[in-house]
C-alpha cells in the first residue's frame, strides 16, 4: 500500500444505483450520447482521477424494459475520450472468450498510441449466459474453460504486443529505411486454442503493454490475477473481506514470484453524499422507491447462470437453501459467493437483499456527509482493505460532482490524494513499471 490512494470512476447507466436512469437528478442525456461520457471523464480528470472504466457485457439484458444501461461498444467509446482528455488513464472491458486474440491487441495497441499511453484492458471471461449464443456457441463454456482459454490468450496478447522493440522504426527519409526488420518478430503461437503468427500490425505502444486490470475474484480468478493482473477491481458488502482479499490477493502475486505492490487492489465503493447523514438517507430512499423488485430478481438470476428465484416471496428470511452452492455457478461466481455471504451473515429478506444489490449490484453503499466518506474512505484504506478505490457514483453526474467537489479536497487536506498528475500514462498514475522486453 502506498501514501495515497489510487482512485478510477466506474462509469455506468446514469449512475451505478438500478433506478438511478429516473431519478430527476441524473442526466438527460441519452445513453448513446457520447459527450455523456466524455463530460464523466472530463469531471474524474479535474479530481485527478488515475482512470475511469467502461464494462462490457456483450447482451441485451432480458430487463430492457425497466433498466437502463451502458450501449456504446467500449473500445470505440475510448477512442472518443482518448482525444478528449489529456491525463487521465482509459480502461474498457473486453473478453477473453469471444473475442481474437489479435484483434484486441490490435486495437488496445492502437488505443494505447492514439491516447499516448494512457490505456488498460480490463481483462474478462464473460459471465453472462445468453452471451454465448451470439457467438456461435448454443452453451456457456465452463468457468474452468474459460479461464483455461484466457491463459494461453494472455500469452498471446502478450507476446503480439511485444514483438515490436521500442526501436524498430527508423523513418529515415534521406536513407531510405523505414524500419529495422531484425527488432519486428513473429510470435509463431500454435496452442491448444489459438494459433496466430504474428508480428501484430502495430509498432509497440507508449507504455510497452497496456495496463493489465481484472476483475474475477473466484479462486480461478485470483489465481490468474496474481499471474497477470497489474490493477483488480473487486466488490464487497464490507470492509472485512475486503481486508481479507487484499490479503490473499497479495500473497498469491508474491508465491508467483512478483512484487505485492506492482499488483493494486482497487474495491467499489459507492456512496451517497448529502450535506447532511439524514440528506443522504433521503437521497438513498428516493431511488429505492424507485426501483423494481422484479428487475432485481432478474439480475440475480442472471448472476446465478439462470437460477430461477420467481417462486421465492419476497417478504420471508432467506436461508442457504434458497441458493445453489457458489462453487457450481458457471456464471459470475465470486459475486454470488459475496450474495450467499450477505445471506449467511444477516438473513435478510429477498426484498432487503434486492435493496441492497440494487445500490451496486454488490459493491459497498454508503450514505454520509462528505467528512463520513472520507473518513470512510481511510479507514480501508489504512485498514489493509484497497490501495485504492473503484469509485461507482449511485447518480451520475450529480453524486460525482460532489464527490470531485467535496471528498477529494477532504483526501487531499489528509495528505491522502495527489494534488496534481506526476507524470503522463496510466502506468505513472497507477505507479507500475514499463514492461521490458530483450530483442
Ligand atoms: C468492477 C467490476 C467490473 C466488472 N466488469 C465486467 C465486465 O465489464 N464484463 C464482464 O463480463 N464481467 C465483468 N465483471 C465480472 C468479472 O470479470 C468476473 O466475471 C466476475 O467477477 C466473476 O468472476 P469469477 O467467476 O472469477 O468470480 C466485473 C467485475 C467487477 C468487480
Amino acid at each position: 500500500m502506498g501514501q495515497q490512494m489510487h482512485l478510477n470512476l466506474f462509469i455506468h447507466s446514469r449512475g451505478h444505483h438500478e433506478a438511478s436512469w429516473r431519478h430527476p437528478k441524473s442526466s438527460s442525456k441519452a445513453l448513446t450520447d457520447v459527450s455523456y461520457f466524455v463530460e464523466a471523464a472530463q469531471t474524474a480528470e479535474r479530481g485527478l482521477f488515475d482512470s475511469i472504466f467502461l464494462a462490457d457485457t456483450l447482451v441485451v439484458h432480458d430487463d430492457v424494459a425497466h433498466a437502463a444501461r451502458t450501449w456504446l461498444e467500449p473500445i470505440s467509446t475510448l477512442g472518443a475520450l482518448a482525444i478528449s482528455t489529456k491525463k487521465i488513464g482509459l480502461i474498457a472491458t473486453a473478453s477473453t472468450t469471444y473475442m481474437e486474440p489479435f484483434n484486441l491487441a490490435r486495437q488496445f495497441a492502437s488505443l494505447d498510441h492514439v491516447s499516448q499511453g494512457r490505456i488498460g484492458w480490463n481483462i474478462v471471461t464473460t459471465w453472462s449466459v445468453p452471451a454465448a449464443r451470439n457467438f456461435g456457441h448454443p452453451e456457456q463454456i465452463s468457468h474452468t474453460d474459460r479461464y483455461t482459454r484466457a491463459e494461453e490468450y494472455l500469452a498471446v496478447v502478450k507476446a503480439l504486443w511485444d514483438s515490436w522493440s521500442d526501436t524498430s522504426i527508423i523513418d529515415d527519409r534521406t536513407g531510405g529505411l523505414y524500419a529495422r526488420t531484425e527488432s519486428i518478430r513473429p510470435i509463431d503461437h500454435s496452442g491448444n486454442y489459438y494459433a496466430v503468427a504474428g508480428p501484430l500490425n502495430v509498432p509497440r505502444c507508449p507504455q510497452g503493454r497496456p495496463v493489465l486490470v481484472q476483475a474475477g475474484s473466484s479462486d480461478t480468478g485470483r489465481d490468474f490475477a496474481a499471474r497477470h493482473a497489474e490493477a483488480v477491481f473487486t466488490a464487497h458488502l464490507e470492509m472485512a473481506t475486503a481486508v481479507d482479499f487484499y490479503k490473499d490477493l497479495k500473497s498469491r502475486a508474491k508465491a508467483h514470484g512478483r512484487n505485492p505492490d506492482s499488483l493494486i487492489i482497487l474495491p467499489g465503493f459507492s456512496p451517497i453524499i448529502g450535506s447532511t447523514e439524514a440528506e443522504a438517507k433521503q437521497v438513498a430512499q428516493e431511488l429505492n422507491e424507485l426501483a423494481d423488485v422484479e428487475v432485481g430478481r432478474k439480475r440475480l438470476t442472471g448472476r446465478f447462470g439462470g437460477h430461477d428465484f420467481s417462486h421465492l416471496p419476497l417478504d420471508r428470511r432467506l436461508t442457504m437453501d434458497d441458493f445453489p452452492d457458489p462453487d457450481s455457478v458457471q456464471a459470475a461466481r465470486s459475486r454470488t459467493e459475496v450474495i450467499v455471504g450477505m445471506v449467511a451473515r444477516e438473513k435478510p429478506t429477498l426484498r432487503q437483499l434486492l435493496a441492497k444489490l440494487a445500490g451496486a449490484r454488490g459493491h459497498f453503499t454508503f450514505e454520509g456527509t462528505p467528512e463520513q466518506v472520507a473518513d470512510e474512505l481511510e479507514a480501508w484504506f489504512k485498514a489493509g482493505a484497497a490501495d485504492g478505490f473503484n469509485l461507482m457514483p449511485p447518480i451520475i453526474p450529480w453524486m460525482l460532482d460532489v464527490f470531485v467537489e467535496e471528498v477529494i479536497p477532504l483526501l487531499q487536506r489528509r495528505g491522502l490524494f495527489r494534488e496534481g498528475y506526476a507524470g503522463a500514462m496510466l502506468r505513472d498514475h497507477y505507479g507500475l513499471e514499463r514492461p521490458q522486453i530483450a530483442f
